[in-house]
């Protein structure tokens, strides 16, 4: 009975959608329909640009663009920590695409490899052979993990990597044990796969998502020890090393070393999702190398792709891969899909890897970390009102804002304290839109805690350019919250009697 409503219920939503129209097939040889050419999409105007974004790709995504003023931007091209915009303006990257750009955008040394593999017209898909490649790159991400975090499987997106992460455990676990382990504030992507264990309700919506998880706080080892203790089924722990979607959240190195005992206690696999925090970003290759302790199976991706193209990696101990895939038979359960491997994104990773420490980023990324993170400690001492915390490893740092009341003269804060919630992350985006706009520096703002600003830059970063975002937000900081307010409403209003004058 329940099942025949819901049913009907569902034939009157998809009745909500109007039927796609009737197209005649026209006879005769096909016409090229009306195409842009790659340089119409280099030569396109910011007009143009927003009519296809809305018309084509994301009209709801729109509105956030135009609250935060990044609408008007039209990036023609980036090198290092800049991109450089339609009017010239060097914009400086500290958003990083969310940790894809270790090395900076377009390293000279990622585009020769790059530039001399297709002036030699090599080859990129290989599937019926072996690729030297492939091999050489996978040899050197096992060179670079610890352990014996050996053998790996290419992809191209951090979900696909998390994908494959999360199935060789299942299948090194057993049948039985196919249960997994995650956190409160997890992001490990968007494939309906790994998005049952990302603790995000925007992401998750309402996706028939699997139900095989089990959440704890993040970094709670007691709770991870009764939820093995409740649930012999887990075979699986799967935790970003630092979370970077739940505001850049850091767990001390006695709570990985425990886990790494209970994960041998109770003989469960600890898979680290090192997508955003790994290759190089927090100072060692992967963050969970600052706590002595090795991983059953990991995954990076992001800026394994050197800021020019898709690659990604799931990284696995040679026993637990060998249980899983070892044999024929189970070779193809989880081989490489059609493009893991690809020619040019594989020596895309391994230039980007060999850059990362012949060219000492790695250690820039500790280096130059310590002193934004101290940096924006000593903001925090001169703003306590509107700084609550500074954290993180390395390139990896997440400034948290106090609530919105409590960074307002006190006279306003009883008024305005209900509204926290309502308020959250507002001031990450009145800062976020005045960094850019007054002070030419671009930050990340985060999904679930948004009164976190995310600093992702380029491991190519410098003293300097802390200096710059720095010396910016302390300027903004310095006039107080009421102002800055005040200045990104101006912004709104200027920009709502243009339109209108634009428009009469
Ligand atoms: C920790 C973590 N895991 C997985 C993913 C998914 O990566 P992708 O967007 O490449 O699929 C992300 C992406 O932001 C991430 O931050």
């Amino acid at each position: 009975m329940l099942d025949f409503l819901k049913s009907k219920k569902t034939v009157e939503a998809r009745k909500t959608v109007a039927a796609p129209s009737v197209v005649t097939p026209v006879p005769g040889p096909v016409s090229k329909p009306d195409l842009l050419s790659v340089e119409d999409a280099k030569a396109m105007s910011v007009e143009k640009m927003t009519d296809l974004f809305k018309t084509h790709y994301n009209p709801g995504q729109l509105h956030f663009m135009k609250l935060l003023g990044f609408h008007k931007i039209k990036i023609e091209r980036a090198e290092g920590m800049y991109y450089y915009d339609q009017n010239g303006r060097a914009i400086l990257d500290f958003f990083g695409g969310f940790g894809s750009l270790a090395v900076g955008h377009n390293n000279p040394r990622i585009i020769a490899a790059r530039k001399k593999f297709q002036d030699e017209q090599r080859h990129e898909i290989a599937m019926a052979f072996m690729s030297q490649y492939a091999t050489a790159l996978a040899h050197n991400i096992a060179a670079v993990s610890p352990g014996d975090l050996d053998m790996v499987f290419l992809g191209s997106s951090g979900s696909e990597a998390m994908e494959a992460a999360l199935k060789v455990c299942e299948r090194a676990a057993g049948p039985d044990r196919s249960m997994v382990l995650f956190a409160e504030n997890s992001f490990h992507g968007k494939t309906k796969g790994v998005l049952s264990y990302t603790d995000g309700p925007l992401y998750k919506s309402e996706f028939k998502l699997l139900e095989n998880g089990v959440k704890v706080p993040f970094g709670d080892i007691d709770a991870i020890e009764a939820a093995f203790k409740a649930h012999p089924e887990i075979g699986t722990v799967c935790l970003e090393t630092i979370q970077g979607g739940g505001g850049i959240n850091t767990a001390p190195a006695e709570f990985w070393q425990k886990l790494r005992a209970l994960c041998d206690k109770y003989d469960v696999l600890w898979l680290a999702d090192e997508v955003q925090c790994g290759v190089g970003r927090t100072g060692r290759f992967y963050a969970f190398e600052h706590y002595g302790v090795v991983p059953d199976v990991t995954a990076i991706a992001k800026s394994l792709g050197g800021g020019k193209c898709a690659m990604a990696a799931m990284i696995a101990r040679t026993e637990v891969y060998m249980k899983a895939y070892g044999t024929p038979k189970t070779a193809l359960i989880h081989a490489a899909a059609t493009f893991g491997g690809i020619g040019e994104g594989c020596i895309t990773a391994m230039e980007t890897i060999n850059a990362l420490y012949e060219d000492n980023l790695i250690n820039n990324a500790a280096e130059v970390g310590a002193y934004l993170k101290s940096e924006l400690e000593r903001l925090q001492a001169k703003y306590p009102d509107i700084i609550k915390d500074v954290r993180g490893q390395g390139l990896m740092v997440g400034l948290e804002f106090q609530d919105f009341s409590q960074t307002l003269p006190a006279v306003m804060r009883p008024a305005v304290a209900m509204l926290d919630d309502k308020l959250k992350g507002s001031l990450s985006g009145f800062m976020g839109a005045l960094l850019l706009r007054d002070h030419d520096v671009l930050v990340a703002f985060t999904e679930y805690n948004r009164n976190v600003v995310r600093l992702l830059p380029p491991l190519v970063c410098t003293k300097e350019n802390v200096d710059q975002l720095v010396g910016a937000m302390d300027k903004m900081m310095g006039k107080g919250v009421v102002m800055i307010v005040k200045d990104f409403i101006a912004a709104q209003v200027i920009e709502k009697k243009t339109k209108g004058k634009k428009a009469a």
